[in-house]
């Protein structure tokens, strides 16, 4: 192993030299002309006049250099009752055939996919197969409803879209057809195709020339090959939470990013090629295309693909049972599954029934890490916890405690040390570095290391404005934090509205928005408040329109259901309050921040321009009796 230090050192020194020898261990189909291009700073590029492909990288590479009879992917259901596993060679092969069944039915190099899946393997097969051929992916989460997905669809414009008849929850069965065909209803843009893969516990409803049977498409289809694209091409769009209700594009390419996850799954990680690694994510995540998808596969490793819960699937001994049936060496899941499970087992009784001694490191993000999980967990399972820091943009995590570099002494609470590739600095208003200990704004100087966004789909104007214009020359994480003396980094919050609900980011913004078109309401806020175990959870303060007499019962009832249809249930959204006004300042801002203090119990100090004090115990009093 190297030292640290050095390692980020020299990152940073020379990012080109550093970055141009990691790309060595990937199969590019023409070299690059420049590592680093800058020609159109601060919107860089990585490995420019490149050719690559990333699925030959994932799958074909290993095919032919000797894993092609190693299992690539363990699909593990216990929803269903059902476990597949497939080679890497039945999974280049269920790629390539997919991959005809793209072409055959419209899809070309750049063409987008929108994919709207559950948990099973052709999901993966099917962001592969976009790959493949050139295309770009953009999955969608299966928890956001018809118009959040309609809202993507007229975004990225898909020729395609891909499906599955139903999502499967604990307890329930929820038929995904109906809010495709819905979403496309909704919006403007119409996709010429859909794939739907029938799955046995409902048989979705085709319609005539437009939609296809997964396995019909499969049947006629010939498998291709690798189509070599521009390393700077993009592979994926990536929809996030921003401050409103317009998702935000996160556009990734094809060498940078392979590159940077290749790099990660051994200096971050400490994973070998043919290991099994597990990210208890979801493929509509970030965390699920780098981790479940692409790093894993690039490395030559077995992916893990789980579809269930880390409780009620049917015990809090669920990801116990997978690590050990499975042999799982690294596991990777967000501190509220955790707190799931700390609740319903708080003792580890089920751990006993499981040897789980192959397990070699468990990794937590997606929100912060409390002290108390960490130590529980780290009691439970006897191997390090890894607290990391990272966000759908970059791609990959910025600040970690370097597993294949050199383990650090862990500081509870930090997310320890900026990766190498990743310049971290606290700012201040004007833009200069906070002294060790002081919270600024977290800043990443430019350029960003491969696999970081390179773009915002169809708004590069938007990028520049969200991320690279408040400070020149760096990039906004969009969190406050500190360095220590140490260089151990601490995130302390958001400085915008989005929260974080059970490791899921989401905007209250475009929470605010569906409650906003509720006909009797004048105007609302939406507040993140701290939740003991899904982290926060979202809270609206709504006032009515004059004059609205009807029970507020019916009227709270009509906007938690408004968010669940119009975001969907993974928002979480089950509090409106209605209070006679919102706290604000006197030019008309509301005072979240101070509504969120008060409900988290903290203490605030109301800015000196607040229109009416009084107001904050009118909300005070409303908070405290949610229940
Ligand atoms: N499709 C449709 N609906 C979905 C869904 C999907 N893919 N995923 C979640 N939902 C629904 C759930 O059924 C639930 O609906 P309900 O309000 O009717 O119960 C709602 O969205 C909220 O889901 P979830 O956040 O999963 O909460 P939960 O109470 O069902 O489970 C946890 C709590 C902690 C077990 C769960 O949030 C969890 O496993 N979190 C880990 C998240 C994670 O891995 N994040 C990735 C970051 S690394
Ligand atoms: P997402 O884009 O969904 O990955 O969310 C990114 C945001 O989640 C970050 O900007 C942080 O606010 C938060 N986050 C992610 N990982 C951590 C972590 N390890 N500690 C604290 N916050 C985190």
């Amino acid at each position: 192993m190297s030292n640290y230090q050095d390692e980020h050192r020299r990152s940073l020194a020379d990012p080109a030299a550093f970055w141009g020898e990691q790309a060595q261990h990937l199969h590019w189909h023409r070299p690059w002309d420049k590592v680093l291009d800058e020609a159109t700073a601060p919107l860089y590029r990585w490995f420019s006049g490149a050719q690559f492909n990333t699925c030959y990288n994932a799958l074909d590479r290993h095919v032919d250099g000797g894993r092609a009879d190693q299992a690539a992917l363990i699909y593990d259901s216990p929803v269903t009752g059902g476990s597949r596993t497939y080679t890497y060679r039945e999974l280049r092969d269920a790629v390539a055939r997919f991959a005809g069944a793209l072409r055959d039915n419209g899809v070309n190099v750049g063409d987008r996919v929108v994919i709207y899946m559950p948990m099973v393997p052709e999901a993966a097969i099917a962001m592969l197969a976009c790959a493949r051929i050139g295309a770009i992916h953009s999955v969608v989460f299966g928890g956001f409803a018809a118009p959040e997905l309609a809202k993507r669809i007229d975004d990225a414009q898909p020729v395609l879209v891909v499906s599955a008849s139903c999502g499967i929850e604990p307890g329930r069965t929820l038929a995904y057809k109906p809010l495709l065909d819905q979403a496309i209803d909704l919006s403007s843009h119409k996709p010429a195709h859909c794939i739907v893969l029938q799955r046995p516990q409902v048989v979705a409803e085709l319609k005539a020339g437009r939609d296809l049977d997964w396995n019909e498409a499969i049947a006629n289809a010939q498998p291709v090959d690798c189509v070599p694209v521009a390393s700077t091409d993009p592979l994926y769009v990536l929809y996030t939470s921003g401050t409103t209700g317009k998702p935000k594009g996160v556009v990734r390419d094809h060498g940078g990013h392979a590159v940077a996850l290749h790099y990660s799954m051994r200096a971050v990680y400490n994973v070998q090629p043919g290991e099994v690694f597990w990210a208890a994510s979801d493929v509509g995540w970030v965390v699920g295309h780098s981790y479940i998808v692409y790093a894993p596969l690039l490395l030559g490793c077995t992916t893990v693909m789980y579809e269930g819960k880390p409780v009620g699937t049917p015990d809090a001994g669920a990801f116990w049972r997978v690590i050990a049936q499975h042999r799982v060496s690294t596991f990777f899941t967000a501190p509220t599954a955790f707190r799931a499970i700390k609740k319903e087992d708080p003792r580890g009784e089920l751990l006993r029934h499981y040897d789980i001694g192959c397990l070699r490191t468990l990794f937590l993000a997606g929100e912060r890490s409390d002290p108390d999980t960490i130590a529980w967990a780290q009691d439970m399972l006897k191997v390090p916890v890894v607290d990391h820091w990272w966000q759908t943009e970059l791609g990959w995590p910025a600040i970690a405690n370097c597993q294949g570099i050199e383990p650090m002494p862990v500081k509870p609470g930090s997310s320890t040390v900026p990766v190498p590739g990743f310049d971290l600095q606290s700012l201040d208003a004007e833009g200069a570095q906070m002294a060790p200990g002081q919270i600024g704004n977290l800043a990443l100087k430019l350029p960003l290391p491969p696999g970081a966004l390179l773009t915002m789909w169809n708004n590069e104007q938007g990028y520049r404005e969200n991320y690279l214009t408040r400070y020149p020359g760096y990039y906004l994480t969009g969190d406050a934090g500190y360095i220590d003396d140490d260089g151990y980094a601490w995130i302390m919050s958001r400085i915008d509205d989005i929260i974080n609900v059970a490791g899921h980011r989401l905007s209250t913004g475009a929470m605010e928005e569906v409650l906003a078109g509720h006909p009797d309401v004048a105007e609302c806020a939406v507040i993140g408040v701290a939740d003991a175990m899904k982290g926060q959870l979202p809270v609206g303060l709504v006032v009515l329109k004059a004059g609205v007499e009807r029970p507020h019962a019916d009227i709270q009832k009509e906007l938690v259901a408004r968010v669940r249809e119009q975001i969907g249930a993974v928002a979480a959204f089950k509090t409106a309050l209605i209070v006679p006004r919102l706290p604000k300042t006197r030019s008309g801002k509301v005072l979240r921040a101070t509504m969120r203090a008060i409900a988290d119990g903290q203490p605030y100090n109301p800015p000196a321009t607040i229109d009416d004090p009084r107001i904050l115990d009118e909300i005070a009093g409303a908070l405290k009796g949610r229940g």
